[in-house]
């Protein structure tokens, strides 16, 4: 599924609105960095590797913009550093834009047309890699899945969320893909009800069984014996494997201890952020009232009732089964996995 490309024929970076699935596949073209920042903002694109992609074709765009002015090291690097900050919670984003700055560190080139050409290249090479990753991920995981089990999920780590093929989607991708009969319960995941609308409409393309469930509903699943595994993305994992991810991953792990259900996290190495000793370091978006308060344009609470819409929560690293990454499946707490 090609959800981000960039038009070079254009000088675009063109992404599948995911605001719009499943009821409509439309494409938002970026032409500058403004619109890639807006872009990131309003969740045009999601998912931590995703951004981190996306991100990386955004330095190209603020390269171009940049032609003709004086001072363009300083203005690039100021549009480059909006790009980062478009969001707080995910590390890919940061860990993508310092990955192209640190790419033209050593490289000849006296205008920002060379260096957008050279950028281009390296964005293209971050994205594939990143399926690449993803496939690894599915192969170090579909093992921890068996024929005829039931996996629920949360948000949405698939294709969309990620270069392509997905991280926790992609561990069911590839056990599908080695012939076992897996089904998907995707949490809704309020408010932006990326497993709704975005994990279900990724998995029903690919013939993969999905049944969609409220997120209240989870803790009753578990208890009737219809979940057999947990298995969610990550949008920043600390030194220790505390780990970020969408809002209500940390209920769902808590239920899984309750009742004996192996909880996996499925992220590339890039969401690491070693920088942090534990989860409670981790930045949290905070996000409008509005998302919450409103559902397609209708107010859904009292006129003058505010709402919470943290955005992301923390699973502490006892909670976590193991963490399946391109390179293996560590145990929390890391320092012990070595
Ligand atoms: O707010 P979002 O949709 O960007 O949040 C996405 C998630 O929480 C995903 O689970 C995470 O980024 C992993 S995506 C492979």
């Amino acid at each position: 599924m090609r959800h981000i490309y960039f038009d070079s024929g254009d000088n675009c970076l063109v992404l599948l609105d995911q605001r719009l699935l499943p009821g409509q596949e439309q494409w938002f073209r970026c032409a500058k960095t403004a619109d890639v920042v807006y872009a990131l903002q309003k969740m045009v694109v999601r998912g931590a590797p995703a951004i981190g992609v996306s991100a990386a074709y955004g330095c190209v765009l603020a390269a171009l913009e940049v032609e003709g002015r004086m001072d363009w090291r300083e203005i690039l690097a100021g549009k480059t550093d909006e790009i980062a900050m478009a969001r707080p919670t995910a590390a890919n984003l940061v860990w993508a834009v310092k990955r192209m700055r640190d790419f033209c560190r050593d490289k000849e080139f006296s205008t920002p047309a060379e260096l957008a050409a050279m950028w281009l290249e390296e964005a293209r090479r971050i994205h594939r890699e990143d399926v690449e990753t993803n496939k690894a991920i599915g192969i170090n995981g579909r093992d921890l899945l068996q024929d005829g089990e039931t996996v629920m999920t949360h948000c949405n780590a698939g294709a969309l969320a990620t270069g392509g093929y997905g991280t926790a989607l992609g561990v069911v991708r590839a056990a599908v893909e080695q012939g076992k009969n897996i089904s998907v319960i995707a949490n809704e995941t309020r408010p932006f009800l990326q497993g709704a609308r975005l994990t279900a409409y990724e998995l029903a393309e690919d013939n993969i069984s999905v049944r969609v469930a409220c997120d209240n509903a989870c803790a009753f699943l578990m208890q009737r014996q219809m979940v057999h595994k947990v298995l969610v993305g990550a949008d920043r994992i600390a030194a220790n494997g505390d780990t970020a991810n969408k809002i209500g991953t940390y209920a769902l792990a808590v239920l899984a201890q309750r009742h004996n259900i192996p909880f996996y996290v499925a992220a590339p190495l890039s969401t690491f952020d070693f920088s942090m000793a534990t989860g409670k370091e981790i930045p949290i978006e905070d996000r409008e009232p509005q998302e919450v308060r409103y559902i397609s344009g209708q107010l859904i609470v009292p006129e003058d009732v505010d709402a919470y819409n943290f955005a992301f929560d923390v699973t502490p690293y006892e909670l976590i089964s193991g963490i399946i990454t391109e390179n293996g499946v560590l145990t929390p707490p890391l320092s012990k996995a070595g």
